[in-house]
């Protein structure tokens, strides 16, 4: 798999190189640099405003570059000062809201921006398309009669109509209900495997980022934190903002002494960290685990003060002794904890995940 090479050794289909993007005083991109492989599928995740479709649209050609190189298979899109026009570039864009033509068929908006090429060739890729997207029968159909699954699906027959190098899709399944996104998702990213076509894809769910990409890039206030397979974002992340961000954690202030970090839920090891080091220590909450009071040498006594039940999950509210602090913890749906019980908590050290505090 293309994930285990370094990306200096995999051929590139898109390139970004040093990209900065300032709207008047706003640093809306910053100094971004970014690979994506043939075939590949990369997700980038992160709040709101942290840049996301600012980078699509400048690789689409909606925003001009100020600062940096977007190359695609080879071919320089754009630099400061120098740029392909939109409708010249291999680029084919989705956007959250479709963005389909109401007054145009289902097969006219896939015929659209097609236009430089024969009649013939153009039927030929529209039928092709329609095919692939189980949508043939709706040809001669308009885009309000369909269905938001169906809609989805003429906006990426559309976006994939001029056989791009590369497709851009921007938080896609956001106009979609919770049931049918993941149908849809699912749907989605076998097209665009079977396509072979590089993908970026645009989220600021965590979820649907580790879904669907090879590889997960997490952007905060305009800059690439961290960069890598969503396994390694999960177990191993950067700093305490990406751990945040994939999962409920709970966190510890402490401070390294003589290579040991000492939180409530036992002492750890700190190889690496020099003494007086502030740290914060994260932990994620269905890694900890609850067992009877006694049961384990390395567990700390903790009071459970409410439980939720959340289906397929039951997040439990514990007080660790002493009072004050508060941990939680992610059972599995059918453990029943009641309020007032003593347990023990232990955590694996091997799980404690340690930032140093800026
Ligand atoms: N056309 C624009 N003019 C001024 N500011 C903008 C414009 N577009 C986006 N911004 C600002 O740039 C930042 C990044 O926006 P955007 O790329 O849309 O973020 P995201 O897609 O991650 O939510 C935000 O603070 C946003 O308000
Ligand atoms: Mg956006």
């Amino acid at each position: 798999m293309s994930d285990a090479l370094p990306s200096s050794a995999r051929p590139a289909s898109v390139v970004l190189s040093g990209i900065t993007h300032r709207y008047a005083r706003l640093t809306a991109v910053d100094d971004v640099s970014l690979s994506v492989a043939p075939k590949e599928v990369v997700c980038i995740v992160g709040p709101s405003g942290c840049g996301k479709s600012t980078l699509l649209r400048l690789i689409s050609g909606l925003e001009t570059v100020q600062k940096g190189e977007i190359a695609v298979d080879g071919l320089t899109l754009a630099t400061a000062g120098r740029s392909l026009p939109p409708e010249r570039r291999p680029v084919g864009m989705m956007f959250q809201d479709f963005a389909l033509f109401p007054h145009l068929t289902v097969a006219g908006n896939v015929a659209f921006g097609q236009s430089d090429r024969p009649r013939a060739e153009r039927r030929r890729r529209v039928d092709e398309l329609l095919e692939t997207m189980a949508l043939t029968r709706y040809a001669d159909a308009y885009p309000h009669t369909l269905s938001g699954g169906q809609q989805q699906r003429v906006a990426l027959a559309r976006a994939m109509a001029r056989d791009p190098k590369v497709l851009l899709l921007d938080e896609p399944f956001s106009a979609l209900d919770e049931q049918l996104r993941r149908s849809v998702r699912e749907e989605v990213v076998r097209i665009i495997r079977a396509s072979g076509i590089a993908t970026i894809v645009v989220t600021h769910d965590p979820e649907e980022a580790m879904e669907m990409g090879n590889r997960v890039v997490v952007m905060e206030a305009g800059r690439i934190v961290q960069a890598d397979t969503p396994v390694t974002l999960y177990r191993r992340p950067a700093n305490s903002f990406v751990a945040r961000l994939f999962g409920e954690v709970n966190r510890f202030e402490a401070t390294v002494r003589d290579g040991q970090i000492v939180t409530p839920l036992g002492r750890i090891m700190a190889p690496g960290f020099p003494g007086g080091t502030k740290v914060e220590v994260a932990c994620r909450v269905e890694d900890l685990e609850l067992v009877p009071p006694g049961a384990r040498p390395d567990a700390v006594p903790v009071r459970v003060r409410h439980s939720s039940f959340l289906g397929p999950a039951t997040r439990v509210c514990l007080d660790l002794p002493g009072g004050g602090s508060e941990i939680h913890a992610r059972l599995p749906g059918h453990v029943d904890v009641r309020p007032g019980e003593e347990l023990s908590a232990a955590m694996a050290a091997e799980r404690m995940m340690v930032f140093p505090v800026e």
